[in-house]
């Protein structure tokens, strides 16, 4: 039985800036995710706060990876506290996806939530491998964007988790947005006996 998930891609304002949107589309499409909806929005404040709900959990997340990525350099953190840079980075994050139009996606598959999160690669360009969307199409770096007092210029948010993903999808989209269509692909990729002889 396929396990088919929704997921949540943001193409961010250095994404579509960059006229990128078709090319991250087609990474999703053809690997046969599905998608039920999508719109190009200039986000609303409150919209973008409630996405990066800054709970402790993100704060120390965000704080813990960006100060692993600058030890793996053999350099020092320099921020002490995940408090003040989780705000810091939140603050940042929604002046960043404020100041241009967005595209929001839904995207329908088996266990789309990690296969998006694999497509797309690792938080920080610099460190995604090529063949993912930010190691193939973005240099950023922690250092040159903590340098620069901005956010990381990874073109696409994609949600973390199932959970995450149906906060996000209510977040962006209302139920009538989201549209139920048959997807030729589904049969190829998950019908047991499509590819058995023919009776
Ligand atoms: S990810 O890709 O969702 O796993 O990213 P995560 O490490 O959880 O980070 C949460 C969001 O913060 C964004 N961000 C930064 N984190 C740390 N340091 C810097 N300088 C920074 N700039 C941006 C990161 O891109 C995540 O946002 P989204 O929109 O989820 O990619």
């Amino acid at each position: 039985m396929a396990n088919l998930e929704q997921t949540l891609v943001l193409v961010k304002p250095d994404g579509v800036s960059r006229g990128l949107v078709g090319e991250i589309i087609t990474r999703f499409e053809r690997i046969g995710l599905k998608i039920t909806a999508m719109k190009m929005i200039l986000p609303k404040h409150g919209d973008v706060d409630r996405h990066y709900e800054l709970t402790e959990e993100w704060m120390q997340g965000v704080y813990e990876k960006a100060k692993k990525k600058y030890a793996d350099l053999g350099q020092k953190f320099p921020y002490s506290d995940h408090k003040s840079y989780g705000e810091s980075i939140k603050t940042g994050l929604v002046e960043f996806l404020k100041s241009g139009p967005i595209v929001a996606i839904v995207l329908e598959g088996e266990q789309s939530v990690a296969l998006v999160r694999k497509l797309v690669g690792a938080t920080e360009p610099m460190s995604a491998p090529p063949g993912t969307i930010r190691g193939d199409f973005s240099l950023d770096s922690y250092a040159l964007s903590n340098a620069q007092n901005r956010p990381l210029r990874n073109l696409i948010h994609a949600s973390g988790t199932v959970e995450e993903a149906k906060k996000e999808v209510a977040i962006w989209f209302t139920d009538a947005e989201l549209h139920h269509y048959e997807h030729v692909l589904g049969s190829a990729l998950y019908n047991s006996s499509f590819f058995l002889p023919k009776k």
